[in-house]
């Protein structure tokens, strides 16, 4: 019979029962015999609060009163991991009360795919905000909110959405680029995704946990800049307008039911204890209803997290003591924290679990053949299909018929990759590049493999070949960033030898994967011996391609999920078109971006560069990245006419961008119209030269029309004023905005001039200072066929 921790605190008081709980670390759902599946609240039941036709309010008030100060304390600490990971364990389980029938909730990581046993591993998430599509990014949280639910899981701990700040953060691929505004697009589509299958979804890092650290102590951790211990330093205005709008959208648009807050400290206050952010801006300001849970390990101080707004510290027990039974008793028991703020605490998550249905439905049973492996290796591919981004193509993409002998070199041409720690996921199966281009170049096209560790064969079978496609990739892990914007930064603790397989296990042995190939000098190497060499990329971000002007085609396929090579396959065979556009800047050398060569910036988190990060710093500072924010090519050509713009539109637009897109090609492809806004600037009030506000992904027919419309807010044309108030505010300043339409933040193509309680030349349209600064997504953009 499994021991129960509550068991354990009924014999021993508050004593934390360290045996139970370590014993609890190996107990999983999977491991029970079946028990006749049964709702908390089954129809029979006579609780006050089963009642359905209350609110969840009142639900968990009722629920909460009929509860001992004993089991209070309990429900706020879980037992932590049960056989983490790739073994096959949760995640988290929470405390259950048996006496008022309520079972223990289950959670898991993750936002790449489920880190519980085998999963489908899916294309990145750096690779899913290169869709630029909601779409595909709701389809992506579904489909791990279902695999999370057929393993038994009441609570998925994703999507990540912190920002890219610098190209070096280890968790780069686990989150959706340096844009705000489409990681709140891709954030709230997932969550909804996710949540639609019942499963309660958890927005994480709150907030500002930008980046990892630098490698220190061998081999502990990363010391230098380390999430555990940065003082993430920013102003408010970039607080509010870039580091949090995602996370306001995921609350107020997503209806996300937990949000876990991060290791570091944010302008000198641990997050997880951090009032104003907890308290002020999510609760008061945001209204979250749901419960906050805490990084594992991130609570520091049993009083200050209760009394500041932390509901929940999951890893109770093994990695986190700050809310043990006996650390919350003895601060209720010496008056630091009042029993009204354990009683609020508790009403969260209850309200959360009634919210979401957790009472009133069966619990999710934990068998993993009620997983659709098909159906979601399609979703994996699909995805990756319209994640590849085309950076480089001098017309050798698609490859032609006449190509009789392919070249394929580099490690990874042969391995599964992806990003280490908690986002890592054990795939239910890979399909290699290798093996996906050899299957789809048939049998008449004669395909060749060398790893590139000698590179003298690698570039004599490049040269003997019609075409070299060259496939690199990096190592991006949680718990370090990594020390170069490069492909194989040798001095990475986990790199040059070494490659990261599920959650952060080193390859110790040889052969390891990479071996010390120097990736850059192979693909340079290649590329002077066979001019038709195309390079593909498998990285979890930006990387520096020094050899780009040599190369005839390069593919950013990011880390492609297990699914990965045949969406690559099809992509360079021209089955599909590459759907991607950068989400994220790629330097053209290591000086440029907002943290190069600036300690007290990066690994120091003093966040001096303002609004100014990724693309609008490149903007301000004039520098050309080697491929900017936005970019990405099609296999067809597409022609836009000008953009118009009126007041008013769908329910929420303040005004709406129209443009006509004409696919003038001969194939269908995807067009992704940006929408950017320049904001009147003044040395008292500074603005971006652009931001973006809006942007659709579209598939065009051949010699078709579509009339895309991208409603604005009133908060898209808003800006952050702290003399508003003690608290600020947002509003809109006066003076003229101009709205351009692109195909990327460079390739600008259409403008207008909106004038808001000014006066300007050629304004098409002419609006008040605008009130409603609510949502911070604008409602979404829509298509129609005008041909
Ligand atoms: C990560 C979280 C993750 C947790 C549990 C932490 O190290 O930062 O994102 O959910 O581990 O695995």
């Amino acid at each position: 019979m499994r021991l129960s921790r509550l068991a354990g605190l009924a014999c021993a008081g508050l004593v934390v029962p360290l045996l139970a709980t370590a014993q609890l670390a190996g107990s999983s759902r999977a491991a029970e015999p079946p028990a006749p599946p049964v709702a908390p609240c089954t129809s029979s039941s006579a609780h006050p609060w089963c009642d359905t036709s209350l609110s969840p309010d009142a639900r968990a008030l009722l629920f909460q009163k009929a509860m001992t100060l004993d089991e209070e304390i309990a429900l706020l600490g879980g037992q932590g991991a049960a056989n983490n990971g790739a073994t096959g364990g949760h995640t988290g389980v929470s405390v259950a009360v048996p006496r008022l029938g309520l079972p223990e909730v289950y959670f898991t990581d993750g936002p790449v795919g489920v880190r519980q046993g085998k999963a489908t591993a899916m294309p990145v998430p750096i690779a899913l905000a290169a869709t630029w599509d909601a779409a595909s990014a709701y389809e992506y949280g579904r489909t791990i909110g279902e695999e999370a639910r057929a393993k038994g899981n009441d609570v998925v701990l994703g999507p990540t959405v912190n920002l890219a700040r610098t190209p070096q953060n280890g968790r780069g691929y686990e989150a959706y680029g340096e844009e705000t505004q489409l990681i709140a697009q891709t954030g709230v589509a997932w969550i909804k995704g996710a949540q639609s299958t019942g499963v309660i979804a958890d927005v994480k890092h709150f907030a500002l946990n930008n980046q990892e650290g630098q490698f220190g102590v061998p081999p502990l951790f990363a010391l230098n800049g380390s999430r555990h211990i940065v003082n993430a330093e920013v102003d408010d205005r970039t607080l509010h307008e870039l580091y949090l709008p995602h996370f306001e959208a995921a609350v107020k648009q997503g209806d996300v039911g937990t949000v876990m807050c991060s290791y570091n400290r944010i302008n000198g206050e641990w997050a997880c204890q951090n009032a104003k952010m907890l308290q002020t801006i999510l609760e008061e300001q945001w209204g979250f209803k749901g419960f906050v849970v805490a990084d594992y390990g991130a609570s520091k101080d049993t009083v200050r997290n209760l009394n500041n707004g932390l509901d929940f510290v999951p890893a109770q027990g093994s990695i986190d003591q700050a809310y043990s039974p006996v650390a919350i008793g003895y601060a209720v028991a010496s008056g630091r924290v009042k029993r009204s703020v354990v009683d609020g605490h508790v009403r969260r998550i209850l309200r959360t679990l009634f919210a979401f249905g957790y009472f009133d439905r069966l619990p999710f049973l934990n068998d993993d053949t009620q997983i659709d492996n098909d159906a979601d290796r399609a979703t994996a591919q699909r995805i990756e299909e319209r994640a590849i981004t085309l950076l480089k193509n001098n017309g050798i993409l698609p490859l032609k018929p006449s190509v009789k002998k392919i070249a394929v070199i580099g490690p990874y041409a042969k391995t599964f990759i992806t990003g280490g720690g908690s986002g890592g996921v054990s795939p239910t199966r890979v399909v290699t590049a290798l093996e996906a281009i050899t299957a789809r170049a048939g049998s008449d096209v004669t395909v060749t493999y060398t790893d590139g560790a000698s590179q003298t064969k690698a570039a004599a079978m490049a040269a003997a070949a019609d075409v070299a496609i060259v496939i690199t990739g990096d190592v991006q892990t949680e718990g370090q960033d990594k020390s170069c914007i490069g492909l194989s930064c040798t001095s990475d603790f986990l790199n040059s030898n070494s490659v990261l397989i599920g959650r952060g296990k080193l390859c110790l042995l040889a052969p390891c994967p990479l071996n010390g190939i120097n990736q850059d000098a192979m693909v340079g190497r290649i590329a002077s011996a066979q001019p038709n060499t195309v390079a593909v990329l498998e990285t979890g971000g930006p990387v520096l391609t020094p050899w780009r002007d040599k190369v005839a085609g390069l593919v950013q396929a990011w880390y492609p999920g297990q699914e990965g090579g045949s969406a690559i396959a099809r992509v360079l065979f021209g089955d599909v078109d590459p759907g991607g556009r950068l989400p994220v800047t790629f330097p053209a050398n290591a000086d440029q971006g907002s943290t190069a060569h600036d300690p007290d910036r990066y690994p120091g988190a003093d966040h001096s560069e303002g609004l100014l990060v990724g693309y609008r710093w490149y903007d301000a500072k004039g520098q050309s990245p080697a491929y900017e924010f936005g970019a990405g090519l099609s296999y067809t050509t597409f022609s836009y006419g000008p953009v118009q713009v009126q007041a008013g539109g769908v329910a929420g637009a303040a005004s709406t961008a129209t443009v006509e897109i004409t696919n003038t090609g001969s194939r269908a492809g995807y067009a992704v119209p940006q929408v950017y806004l320049s904001k009147p600037s003044s040395a008292a009030f500074p603005q971006p030269v652009r931001q973006l506000v809006s942007s659709k992904s579209v598939s065009i027919e051949p010699g078709r029309t579509v009339r895309v419309s991208f409603p604005l807010s009133d908060r898209s044309f808003a800006s952050w004023d702290t003399s508003l108030g003690t608290a600020g505010g947002w509003r809109t300043l006066p003076g003229c905005y101009t709205v351009t339409v692109g195909k990327s933040s460079r390739e600008l193509l259409t403008s207008r001039t909106v004038a808001r309680g000014a006066t300007c030349p050629d304004a098409s349209v002419s609006l008040g200072s605008g009130t409603d600064f609510f949502l911070p997504l604008a409602p979404p953009a829509t298509v129609v066929s005008v041909d």
